[in-house]
């Protein structure tokens, strides 16, 4: 037998009991007389201990011992004499009687401890190392835990979870596409799906009107810390229902998981549209956990002689609270901050509320304190904050200030990642214009239907259709999105027509979903929640990595596997692919 009990599991009304153990060796300390051995495994750690007088050989061998050691031990459970408060199993030690070595280890790379000495790309690299180091063994415990609420909740709602094909033809979520070539079909390939958008709405139409699955979903773009080419998603679809249906659904089941998991009880979700995020906060995915909104100046800045502000679309600012005492070199800072190619802005006005009454501001000379007075009572600034104003094109301005609010909530403390504060993002538009391309994109994605009663803006004016499209936001990360669908064949086709898809190029390609939807398609919608982001949410880390067990490094690669890598020529010729990459594999 391996062992009777876990590393985690021993406690003082244990004491007397003959036990065995099994588990690596998290460090060893030698004190003469005796040598104590920590024992590790995913349950926690015991001590053993090991008695110079009573067994001198087992005791020279525990010395021995290295770390990461796979051993297994047998001895009593012992009351220890100084206890640790710190340890579950702190009350007890093992009198070791039996000591086997069961795998030798070289030295690990980097310690496993909870602060470890390890780089990010050494970590990867001994990524079954890292993962052996408690804080990413409790990410991938609460990652379970989530995905096993999950499944309770929506289960316990009558959703069924289906699984859909990982080898398909392109899903145009906006991304592109891994493809996968075809063996049997040469010079043809798969594309990995980017969501399971078709083949949900294709289950509604089947009759399946609670579907879900937790799904891997593939996208070939730029990577960051909330970006990973494979991603898992809760994907979600329903039929016969509204979109309010669908919003209270996947609010309940986020409340029950934070309840449930977290034993946080977060109130409603608040909602507002598209076009309120984008005036009040520059963003569609606003972070609420702190105020600091957006002030439109435009009536009492501009037309003053200042010329930057009179020639400028917009000039929008925040009130950055009790920011009056900032220095001039923090001012600096703060222009120079905005001023970086990640923001672009070409400077800032600033306009200091001092305590005592008076004003400060950058532009003294084009504004007097009257006018400064005015932008004051304007904002609803009081005396110590600190206006902080932007001009220019509306659209970059709101970007621009919206990084400023972020920056800003954060210097002040105001992002306190325990502090959840989910919304609604509503109403969406349905079309973007791309102006590289001069066209319409989608802006969720082309199966979002119009809201009834825009349709007819369709022909006219089409930014200005709004869909029935919503995002779930929390703490500023879009932790979800989804929409009423398209279930109307003629619809879906002027769609495709409006995003300059021929009739021929739209049968091509969707002319599977069209033809389904000619066969008796209900009304439906859905959602998806990006899995690894709710779980990176809850455990208050910004980095989806962090929760997932084998992740890709920011040039999509996997150091551990090396991988993407070269692949031998007969698998060239097979696949029917010519290479014109230099091979740099033998093996
Ligand atoms: P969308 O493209 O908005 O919608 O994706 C849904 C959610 O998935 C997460 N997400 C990602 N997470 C990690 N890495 C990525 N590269 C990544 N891309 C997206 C986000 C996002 O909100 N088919 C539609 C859903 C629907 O309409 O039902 C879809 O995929 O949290």
């Amino acid at each position: 037998m391996h062992r009777t009990h876990t590393c985690g599991e021993l406690r003082a009304d244990h004491e007397g009991q003959l036990v065995t153990l099994s588990g690596w060796v998290q460090r060893t300390r030698d004190l003469g007389g005796m040598t104590f051995v920590d024992l590790r495994d995913r349950y926690g750690l015991t001590q053993l201990a090991f008695n110079m007088d009573s067994n001198e050989t087992l005791c020279l061998q525990a010395r021995k011992l290295g770390r990461e050691f796979v051993v297994k031990v047998t001895g009593k459970v012992l009351i220890r004499e100084s206890k640790n408060a710190q340890m579950s199993t702190g009350d007890i030690e093992i009198e070791v009687t039996d000591l086997e070595i069961l795998n030798a280890s070289k030295t690990p790379p980097f310690t496993i401890e909870d602060n470890t000495d390890g780089g990010d790309d050494l970590r990867m690299k001994y990524r079954y190392l890292d993962l052996r180091r408690k804080p990413v063994q409790q990410n991938l415990m609460l990652r379970h835990k989530l995905s096993i609420e999950t499944r309770k909740y929506l289960d316990s709602v009558e959703f069924i979870e289906v699984e859909t094909p990982y080898l398909i033809k392109s899903t145009p979520e906006g991304a592109r596409d891994f493809v996968v070539p075809s063996r049997m079909n040469p010079g043809q390939f798969y594309a990995l799906p980017q969501s399971p958008q078709t083949f949900k709405q294709l289950l509604m139409v089947s009759g399946y009107d609670r579907y879900y699955q937790i799904v891997k979903c593939f996208r070939d773009e730029d990577l960051r810390a909330d970006r990973q080419p494979e991603f898992t998603q809760i994907d979600c679809e329903m039929a016969f229902v509204e979109q309010e249906d669908i919003l209270n659904t996947f609010e309940g089941m986020v409340r029950h998981l934070f309840k449930v998991v977290l034993d946080t009880t977060v109130p409603e979700f608040p909602r507002i549209t598209y076009d309120e995020a984008m005036a009040r906060y520059g963003s569609d995915k606003p972070d609420v956990r702190f105020g600091m909104e957006f002030v439109d100046f435009g009536a009492v800045a501009q037309g003053k002689g200042f010329g930057v502000f009179d020639s400028a679309e917009a000039v929008v600012g925040i009130v950055a609270p009790g920011c009056a005492e900032y220095s001039r070199k923090q001012l600096d800072g703060l222009t120079e901050w905005v001023k970086r190619p990640q923001i672009g802005a070409k400077g800032l006005v600033y306009c200091k509320v001092n305590a005592d009454g008076t004003f400060k501001s950058s532009v003294d000379k084009f504004f007097d304190a009257e006018a400064q007075a005015a932008w004051a009572a304007h904002a609803q600034a009081k005396p110590g904050d600190l206006i902080i104003m932007l001009s220019g094109d509306l659209d970059r301005v709101r970007k621009q200030l919206n990084e400023v609010r972020l920056h800003m909530g954060e210097a002040l403390g105001l992002r306190d990642p325990k502090n959840f504060r989910p919304l609604w993002v509503m109403d969406f538009p349905l079309l973007e214009w791309d102006e590289a391309t001069e066209r319409y994109h989608a802006m969720h994605h082309p199966f979002t239907s119009p809201k009834p009663e825009h349709m007819d803006l369709i022909d006219t004016d089409p930014g200005a259709v709004r869909a029935n499209a919503y995002d779930m936001v929390v703490n500023g990360v879009e932790i979800g999105g989804g929409s009423i669908r398209i279930h109307d064949k003629a619809i879906q086709a002027r769609m495709f027509d409006l995003l300059g898809f021929s009739p021929e190029e739209a049968e091509a390609q969707f002319g599977f979903l069209m033809n389904a939807f000619e066969y008796g398609a209900p009304p439906h919608g859905g959602l998806a929640l990006g899995f690894d982001r709710l779980c990176s949410l809850f455990g208050g880390s910004d980095s989806i990595r962090d929760f997932i067990a084998f992740p890709k490094n920011n040039s999509g690669r996997d150091v551990m596997i090396d991988a993407p890598s070269p692949i031998h020529d007969e698998q060239f010729t097979e696949l029917h692919l010519q290479s014109t990459a230099p091979r740099t594999t033998e093996s």
